[in-house]
């Protein structure tokens, strides 16, 4: 009987609560919010039935899992004056906090058993993508815990190095934004070969869901795919052409590496 306190009540914290309660796995009784805003405490007390707090304090008393599911920028404030409780209670510490690394999560908390977990905004709709990370006094029942918790907005996976947490944030934690970017640029892209707005944006994205189930569901990587839609002397081998000469793999590989090295210098300036 899991005792379950998420810190923070906001959208995130509002998603991981509908699944868990949608999926079935936990009961509403078994979990506690802490939220400043009244709206927001009513709202989840109303649509969730889960215990709601004002005082963080209050509802940690008798976790035996805390989620952190604040901004990052206050994520020292509150977790200090919890410290002296949850070292004493050593409950499993989850944070959903992008850029806190395991070292200020320890230092602000007291806790041992931390998992640090780098979801993305799709996940306020059930279809996230979660790197988690581990400290070395999780054992696997808190790991299947972190685990079946970050399910209930979509799929997890875990590395092995906190460092892979920065790599992580900038595939999937920073990945939506590319593919709105790609979608942005396509969409002005057909509207200049003379599609209305409106038309070259159903086709845009709907053609990027079918992109994406057919990769999922595929038994072949997206090279391959790419391969069999690419007939010899064909349209879309010309479109690929253009990509492939204007260095198209250097720029995502270069985005990407600047988004690992923020998420590195971010970690350092939070912990400060
Ligand atoms: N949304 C995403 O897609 C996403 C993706 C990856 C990671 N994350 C991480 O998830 C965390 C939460 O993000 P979110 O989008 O859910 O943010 P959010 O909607 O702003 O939720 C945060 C909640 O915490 C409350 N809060 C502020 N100070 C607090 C305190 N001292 N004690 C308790 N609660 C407090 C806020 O209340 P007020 O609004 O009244 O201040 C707000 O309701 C962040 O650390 C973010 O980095 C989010």
């Amino acid at each position: 009987m899991t005792q379950i306190a998420f810190i923070g009540g906001g959208n995130m914290a509002s998603s991981i609560i509908g699944g868990l309660i949608k999926q079935g796995d936990v009961k509403a009784s078994r979990i506690q919010v802490s939220d400043p805003g009244a709206e927001q405490r009513n709202k989840l007390a109303a649509s969730f039935g889960v215990g709601t707090h004002e005082d963080n304090l209050a509802a940690i008393s008798n976790a035996d899992v805390v989620i952190l599911s604040v901004k990052p920028q206050v994520m020292k404030d509150v977790l200090e004056p919890l410290a002296a409780t949850l070292k004493a209670r050593q409950p499993l510490l989850i944070s959903i906090a992008a850029g806190i690394s395991m070292e200020s999560l320890a230092k602000w908390s007291g806790c041992k058993a931390i998992v640090r977990c780098m979801p993305n905004t799709p996940a306020l709709l059930g279809l996230g993508a979660t790197g988690l990370f581990a400290s070395a006094a999780v054992d696997i029942d808190q790991r299947n815990q972190a685990d079946s918790l970050l399910r209930a907005v979509g799929m997890t996976v875990w590395v092995k190095t906190e460092a892979e947490i920065d790599a992580v944030t900038a595939v999937s934690g920073s990945g939506p934004a590319y593919y709105f970017l790609l979608m942005e640029a396509m969409i002005d892209a057909g509207k200049k070969l003379g599609l209305s707005a409106e038309t070259a944006t159903k086709l845009t994205l709907q053609t990027a869901l079918g992109a994406a189930e057919m990769a999922l569901k595929s038994d072949v990587d997206p090279a391959e795919l790419r391969r069999r839609v690419t007939s010899p002397g064909g349209t879309t081998e010309r479109a690929i052409a253009t990509f492939e000469a204007a260095h198209m793999r250097d720029i995502v590989d270069a985005a990407l590496k600047a988004a690992r090295d923020r998420g590195a210098e971010l970690s350092k300036l939070l912990g400060d």
